[in-house]
């Protein structure tokens, strides 16, 4: 009985120490700002995995290539073939704002390339949309010039940064 007794009250202290610091008003802090999204993927593989499979098939139908056999027109030529444009021209719009989550930016100015990547994919969508083949064939020019320059910036850092980090 004693024993109990004794134990009790530490018990109790224990318990509002725990209690103290979950109960009451949230603090601003890191708890309150958690993030709710959970990346998968690197931006690497961000990259590799869904933006870059995404934009082929933008480039793949648009323009034309010249071969032995003549000159062979891009563009879709079903309802299909337009609809999966549309469908990956979102994917790459999106991706822009995949590229904007936290862990992933890298600032202001790389925001502004995703941003211009949104951009470049939304008009690939009314392109397609539109089945518009000329619009189509700028939107995609629009696209590359959007990749270049966020790689002229940002790729060479990145891969150095992984040199830097191997022992
Ligand atoms: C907001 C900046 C940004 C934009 C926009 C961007 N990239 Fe990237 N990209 C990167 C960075 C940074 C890396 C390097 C990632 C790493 O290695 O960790 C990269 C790497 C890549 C790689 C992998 C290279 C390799 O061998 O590892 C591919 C492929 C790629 N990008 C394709 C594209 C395409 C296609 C577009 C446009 C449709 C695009 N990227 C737009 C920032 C960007």
């Amino acid at each position: 009985m004693i024993g109990r007794v004794a134990r009790f009250p530490v018990c109790i202290i224990a318990l509002s120490l725990q209690l103290g610091c979950a109960a009451g008003p949230e603090p601003l802090g890191p708890r309150s700002e958690a993030s709710p999204f959970r990346p998968v993927t690197n931006v690497q593989q961000t990259m590799l995995w869904i933006l870059d499979p995404a934009s082929d098939v933008i480039w793949e139908s648009a323009g034309t290539i010249v071969t032995a056999a003549g000159e062979t027109d891009l563009a879709p030529t079903t309802e299909e073939g337009w609809e999966n444009v549309r469908n990956q021209a979102a994917t790459v719009a999106e991706s822009g704002n995949l590229l904007m989550l936290p862990g992933r930016t890298s600032g202001p100015a790389w925001n502004a390339y995703a941003q211009a990547l949104i951009a470049a994919g939304r008009l690939a969508m009314a392109a397609a949309e539109a089945r518009d083949a000329d619009a189509l064939f700028d939107a995609g020019g629009q696209l590359y010039v959007v990749c270049r320059g966020c790689h002229a910036q940002f790729l060479i850092s990145a891969e150095e940064a992984r040199e830097e980090d191997r022992p």
